[in-house]
C-alpha cells in the first residue's frame, strides 16, 4: 500500500530549512547501509547530529504528529531517527534494495531501541521542477509505482517493498526517510485498517454519527485489538 501524506512541511517551514541544508555537512551515504545496500547506494545524507538534521527532524515528526492519515496509515510503535539524504552530482542514485529488516535506533538516552522496519517514510524536501530523475520506484504486489512529490508532502509505502531511487541527472533532489515499527506487522491488515477508518470517516462527514458508525467504528477497534502488539 502506497500512501501520500500532502503537507507535512508548510512552505515556510521549507524555506526556513534550505539555507541550513545548502551549508550542511553532507557524508558519503554508504556509511549507514547493509552489505547489500552498500554495493547499489550512491548517495549522500547528514550526520544526525548537525543542525539541518536537527531541525528537519524536529519539523517532520510535529508535521506527522499533526497527521491522522499518518497515523492510521502507519499505526506507529516506534519511529527511527529521521535521516536526510540528497542525490544529484557523482552521487545521485540507489540502485534496487531491501532495507534491512532491523535497524537500531541509537543516539538517545538509555538502552539501544532497535525498531522493525515495517514501514517506510520518504518526505520531499525540494520540488520535482528542481531536478531531473530521481523518482523513487516502489515494487510491491500491485505492481512498479514511480513516485515524486512536491515539496513537503510524504509518501508512506512497505517496508518489505524492492525499492530504488533512480539516478538524478540535472539539479539535487532532497529529502528526509524515516521506518516505522507499526502496531501491526502484516501489510494487508494495515491497509485493512486504513480502509476501514478512511470510509468510517466519510461515512460520518456524509451522514453523521448513526448505529452503524457506532457499530463498525467497534469493529474497527476490535480488529485493532486482535492484530495491534504495542
Ligand atoms: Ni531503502
Amino acid at each position: 500500500m502506497l500512501i501520500t501524506l500532502p503537507h507535512i512541511l508548510s512552505p515556510d517551514e521549507l524555506h526556513r530549512v534550505r539555507p541550513l541544508l545548502d551549508k550542511a555537512p553532507w557524508q558519503d551515504g554508504r556509511d549507514s547501509a547493509g552489505p547489500q545496500a552498500r554495493m547499489v547506494k550512491n548517495n549522500e545524507q547528514l550526520p544526525h547530529d548537525c543542525e539541518a538534521a536537527q531541525t528537519i527532524r524536529h519539523l517532520v515528526t510535529a508535521g506527522l504528529n499533526r497527521s491522522a492519515t499518518f497515523f492510521s496509515a502507519a499505526l506507529p510503535l516506534r519511529v527511527f531517527t529521521p535521516r536526510v539524504n540528497r542525490y544529484g552530482g557523482q552521487s545521485n542514485s540507489y540502485g534496487a534494495h531491501i532495507d534491512n529488516a532491523v535497524r537500531l535506533k541509537g543516539g538517545e538516552a538509555g538502552s539501544p531501541a532497535y525498531v522493525r522496519t515495517d514501514v517506510s517514510c520518504t518526505v520531499f524536501l525540494n520540488d520535482p521542477d528542481d531536478y531531473d530523475g530521481g523518482e523513487l520506484t516502489v515494487h510491491d504486489t500491485y505492481g512498479t509505482r514511480g513516485v515524486k512529490l512536491p515539496a513537503g508532502h510524504a509518501v508512506l509505502y512497505p517496508g518489505t517493498s524492492l525499492h530504488q531511487v533512480t539516478p538524478v541527472t540535472r539539479g539535487h533532489r532532497l529529502a528526509c526517510f524515516f521506518w516505522v515499527q507499526s502496531m501491526v506487522r502484516s501489510d494487508e491488515q494495515r491497509r485493512l485498517l486504513y480502509e476501514l477508518d478512511m470510509n468510517l470517516l466519510s461515512l460520518r462527514e456524509r451522514h453523521g454519527e448513526t448505529a452503524e458508525t457506532t457499530a463498525l467504528t467497534g469493529t474497527y477497534h476490535n480488529l485493532l485489538r486482535m492484530w495491534a502488539e504495542t
